[in-house]
């Protein structure tokens, strides 16, 4: 009998951690769910989502365009856009033709995600309109490759952000297809058939992985269909067991109709998930800058952006409680990230280049949010147990009144990106009371939301 690779290196080493390859998961979500989350999910706390596909061609409504215009309960508003901007008897298809991205500079793209201070970059590599952004050969004629912009949208991401940047590189990939024949066939079976499953959309993840080696899968649309209709469970025991990125790659819980919420990696339960309040498991909050969509819209408002303080607030919120956030933008058809788009990127590297220690790699503290001052979140770190930073959605004129830490004599406070201690007292009333001096417009370290260190509160 062949010994296997692993626990030939595992026994050379006598090592506990190359031990660790050797554990065998089985296709239940008992042994599935066991599966700690490599650490470097948890670490980032910031990712990228990319909505980007031949729903950035019309660009309007949003990426759902084609469900609205053609699906079960169609918005008249889409079919009249249609009439009045594209040629008789146009169909969706006929939008892949003009998805040019003749401006598509991925090494651009690259600079600017790693600008953001994120960590991880989701692309969608094939939303539910089918359309595969690689040279899929599951996806005849309906990839970009072969139609729009023959060329491999994500081979080249995945190439520039790993020569351009350390940020990790993952996908998107909706499971169910709105208007695919197969599935519409399998659904008419009651999903006792799985011929869309078996032909297209398991071939076409397997493909991905092998050919990408993304660290993250990010599966979405189990709509109306179980675990057991997608073969999920068997997918991801061949990706934690046997596949080339078992060891590092991270996914979430959108397997099934069954699982959201439930199974999997990390959990993404709704979309734009900020509950606010501690959480048993590991989840991320996805959410777009621009507010009603998630792909690029033509006829956008500046108001439906959102401002960057709200951004950072959900980022502050987010992590207090556990969580990461994934922020998303939505690339034109011609493959620019537009400039309002990057500047709120670049703002919030900006803040996170002052506030990144409050940030990644930390983990949530006793308390999450302050129990007397509803503007302040906290974190901790396990490296540095007795450093909490309380990050203040407002500036505090004068004194920040805390409740929740305890002080003592080695107490100190300290504002990131102000060198100078700040005195504070304790009141036998609340916690602390910080003060606060007023700062010169060249002292204030950053625009929003300010981030007290404290030293030795518990
Ligand atoms: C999942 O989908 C199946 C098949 O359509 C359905 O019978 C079942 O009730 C659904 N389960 C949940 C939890 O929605
Ligand atoms: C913050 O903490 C208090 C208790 O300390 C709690 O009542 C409140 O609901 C929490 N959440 C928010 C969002 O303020
Ligand atoms: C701290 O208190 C001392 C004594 O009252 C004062 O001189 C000093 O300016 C204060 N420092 C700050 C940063 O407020």
């Amino acid at each position: 009998m062949m010994i296997p690779m692993s626990i030939k290196v595992c026994v050379a080493l006598m090592s506990l951690i190359a031990c660790a390859d050797s554990v065998h998961y089985q296709p239940t979500w008992e042994s599935l769910d066991s599966r700690p989350l490599p650490a470097w999910y948890d670490q980032s706390k910031i990712g990228i989502f990319i909505h980007w596909g031949v729903f950035s061609v019309p660009s309007y409504g949003s990426e759902w365009f084609w469900w609205y215009w053609q699906g079960s309960k169609p918005y008249p508003n889409y079919a009249q856009f249609v009439r009045d901007n594209y040629k008789p008897d146009w169909t969706y298809a006929d939008f892949a033709r003009d998805f040019t991205a003749e401006f598509y500079n991925p090494d651009q793209w690259a600079e600017i995600f790693k600008a953001s201070g994120a960590r991880y970059v989701v692309q969608v590599t094939k939303h539910h309109e089918g359309f595969t952004s690689w040279p899929s050969k599951y996806s005849w004629n309906w990839n970009a490759g072969s139609v729009g912009p023959h060329r491999d949208l994500v081979g080249e991401l995945a190439t520039a952000i790993r020569k351009k940047t350390s940020l990790h590189y993952g996908v998107y990939h909706s499971l169910f297809e709105w208007f695919n024949p197969l599935y519409l066939q399998d659904k008419a079976n009651n999903f006792k058939t799985q011929e869309f499953v078996t032909t297209k959309t398991m071939p076409e993840l397997y493909e991905l992985v092998n050919r990408y080696e993304p660290d993250l899968i990010w599966s979405d649309g189990p709509m109306g269909a179980p675990d057991t209709y997608w073969q999920s469970k068997e997918f991801l025991t061949w990706l934690y067991n046997d596949s080339p990125v078992k060891d590092k790659v991270v996914v979430n819980d959108r397997w099934g109709n069954n699982t959201i919420c439930r199974h999997g990696g990390f959990l993404t339960c709704t979309d734009r998930y900020n509950p606010k309040t501690l959480q048993k498991r590991k989840f991320e909050d996805a959410l777009t800058i621009y507010g009603s969509s998630w792909g690029f819209v033509r006829n956008a408002q500046l108001s439906g952006y959102l401002p960057v303080e709200t951004l950072i607030t959900a980022i502050i919120q987010t992590v207090s409680c556990g969580g990461n956030v994934l922020i998303n933008v939505g690339p034109t058809k011609e493959g620019t990230i537009t400039p309002i788009y990057e500047e709120r990127l670049r703002q919030m590297g900006s803040w996170l280049k002052v506030n990144g220690d409050a940030i990644y790699g930390t983990k949530p503290w006793r308390k999450q949010n302050d129990t007397t001052n509803s503007d302040v979140w906290y974190t901790t770190r396990s490296d540095a147990p007795h450093v909490v930073y309380a990050m203040s959605l407002k500036w505090p004129k004068g004194q920040l009144v805390l409740g929740a830490p305890m002080v003592n004599s080695q107490t100190s406070v300290t504002l990131l990106g102000y060198d100078k201690p700040f005195n504070w007292t304790a009141p036998a009333s609340v916690g602390m009371v910080i003060d606060v001096p007023s700062l010169s417009v060249n002292d204030i370290p950053c625009l929003w939301a300010w981030v007290f260190e404290l030293r030795n509160v518990f």
